[in-house]
Parts: structure tokens; sequence; C-alpha cells
């Protein structure tokens, strides 16, 4: 299958993420939210990335010129979907809202694109099961910050077809990613790891084993992690973990993957990491700053 249009459901860091790099491989790329607001926050995002990336002379204005040519922002999910090969769904990670989506993606989508959705943590049987079209429906896990991180984890569910296997796995490779085929378990391979070691490196912050900083030292020149577990769940954000903790103890039956309280108390007083300038650090100023006034 050769894709020439994709249309990205949600303009959030990981929709515009996904957005950015569908128009980087030559395809019509339809941006869609249904905020006017987050929509022109995705598309500046995207723009400003390509500004620095010509600053840092790793873009030509003549790429950023015919990239810019191929994305576009739209307000009408019907608009968006017309005649696409490709969507990629990136909307919050609320299973009713996805389910909604999904139902209405198969109705007014083409009858031979892929259905794909970025969830983080959601069986993507569930999510394929609410369609008539499930063969057609496959997990497209990206990661923060989508332009630069590698890696494309494709989530297989039991009615998934070879074909859609096969082309997501080309979609992959003609986006620059490396993919990993992953089966249909909550949290699948990455998220599943990822939250643990997060939760933990919050479970001993609260303890007094170390400062945020020293724990995220620890993981980055003890085991050469890029950033520590502590920078990075305020990056991907406090709720998304959460959330995800969450999700994976309702579904093993397993209590020992709950949230920490300290990662609770956090959310509830509404630091939800970078997104909001305080997480586990105070981002308010440029860099990070320890905190000392930590929830309970
Ligand atoms: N245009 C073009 N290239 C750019 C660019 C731009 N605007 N901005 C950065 N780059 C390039 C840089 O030039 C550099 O390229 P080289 O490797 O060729 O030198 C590369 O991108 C890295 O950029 P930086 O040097 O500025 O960044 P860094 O080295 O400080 O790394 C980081 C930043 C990539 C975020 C790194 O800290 C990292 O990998 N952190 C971990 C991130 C992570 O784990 N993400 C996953 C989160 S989990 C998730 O997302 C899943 C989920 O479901 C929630």
């Amino acid at each position: 299958m050769q894709v020439r249009t994709v249309a990205v459901i949600g303009a959030g860091t990981m929709g515009s993420g996904i957005a950015q790099i569908c128009a980087q491989s030559g395809w019509d790329t339809r941006l869609f939210d249904v905020f006017p607001e987050s929509l022109e926050k995705g598309m500046n995002n995207i723009n400003s990335f390509w500004n620095k990336g010509i600053e840092k002379g790793k873009t030509s204005i003549e790429d950023k010129e015919l990239w810019s040519k191929n994305l576009n922002d739209y307000n009408d999910l019907s608009e968006a979907v017309k005649g696409v090969d490709l969507v990629i769904e990136a909307i919050p990670e609320i299973l009713e809202l996805k389910k909604e989506l999904f139902i209405q993606l198969e109705k007014i989508a083409p009858k031979h694109a892929i259905l794909a959705t970025n969830t983080s943590s959601i069986p993507v049987s569930i999510i394929a099961n609410v369609t008539k079209c499930p063969d057609r429906v496959i997990g497209m896990h990206f990661f923060n910050p989508v332009p630069i991180m590698k890696l494309l984890e494709l989530v297989k569910h039991e009615k998934c077809s070879e074909e859609t296997i096969e082309n997501a796995q080309s979609i992959g490779e003609i986006m620059g990613k490396e993919t990993i085929l992953v089966k249909d378990v909550p949290g699948f391979a990455t998220s599943r790891l990822g939250v643990v070691l997060g939760n933990e490196a919050i479970r001993m912050l609260a303890e007094g084993v170390a400062t945020a900083s020293d724990i995220d030292k620890a993981m980055k020149l003890g085991y050469k992690h890029p950033m520590g577990p502590l920078e990075l769940s305020d990056l991907v954000g406090l709720d998304v973990r959460r959330d995800i903790l969450n999700g994976l103890a309702d579904s093993f039956e397993d209590n020992s993957y709950r949230p920490h309280r300290l990662l609770d108390s956090l959310v509830a007083e509404g630091s939800l990491g970078k997104k909001t300038n305080k997480g586990i650090y105070d981002w308010t100023e440029n860099g990070k700053k320890e905190r000392n006034d930590l929830p309970e």
C-alpha cells in the first residue's frame, strides 16, 4: 500500500509531533483537533521545531517550505479524513472518547485506510472491536519528542491482519523509525517498563532516599539513560503516567502497579510536569529547579 494522505487526530504534544514527521515523509498531512487553540499551538510547535532546525543547520529553508506545504490544519473531522490512506489517533487516553472516535472513523474514513491508535496503555483490541473492521486497526505507539525518538512500537491485537502489520512496518520505515512488534498486553513493552521505573523513583523521592536531581543523576550516569526517571516523568506528564499505572493495576489485578501517593498528590494539585511548569521539578524559569514544597 502506498501512503499519500494521512490524517492525525489530536494536535497535542504527540499528535503534532506525529503530524510533523508525516509531513516530513512527503505525505499530504491533515492535523485535526476539536479545540482551535490546541490546533494553533500544535501547528506553532511544528513550525518552531523546523525554525530551530534551520538555526541549528539541520534543516534547509527549502525542506521547511516543502514540509509546510504538506501540512494543513482541519477543524472538520469528515473533511480531514476524506480520501486518506492512514489515520493516526492521538487524542487523550480516555477510553470512551477513543471508542466514539473509532466508531465514527469506520464510517467516514475510506474503506482501505489503516486506522491506527497512539494509545500508550489501552488495549488496542478494545478500540479495534468497536469497529466492523478490526483487521485494519493497529497500535502505532510513538515517543516524545516524536521527531527525535527513533522507536515506533507496533501493537498487534488478535484480529489485526498481516497486511496491516506489514503496511505499518513500511510506514514506520518511511518515517525513519525503527519498529518493534509487540503483543496487545497492558502497557505493551515500553509503557509497562517506563512507568514502573518512574513510580519507583517517585517512591524513593518520597522516602527521602536522595534528592530528585540525585535520583536522576544516578540513572543518567550510572545506567547511561539520556534522562533521569523523574525529569522524564515531568516531560511525559504526571497525569499520563498516573493513568497508565492505574490501568496496569486494574488489568493485572496487581496493586503493586498503583501510583505512589506522591504522584497522586502532585496530579491532584495540578502539578502535571513540564506542560504546567510544575511537576516533580519547578520548570518556571529556564531549565529545572528542585522543589522544596512537594505535597505529602
Ligand atoms: N531540528 C532538527 N534536529 C533537531 C532539532 C530540530 N529542531 N532539535 C534537536 N534536533 C536533533 C539534534 O541536533 C540532535 O541530533 P544529533 O543526535 O544528530 O546530534 C538530536 O535531535 C537530539 O537533540 P538535542 O541534542 O537537542 O537533545 P538532547 O541530546 O538534549 O536529547 C532528548 C534530548 C532526545 C529528549 C533526550 O534527553 C532523550 O532521549 N530523553 C529521553 C526521552 C524519552 O525517554 N522519551 C520517551 C518518553 S515515553 C513516551 O513518550 C511514551 C508515552 O506513551 C508517553
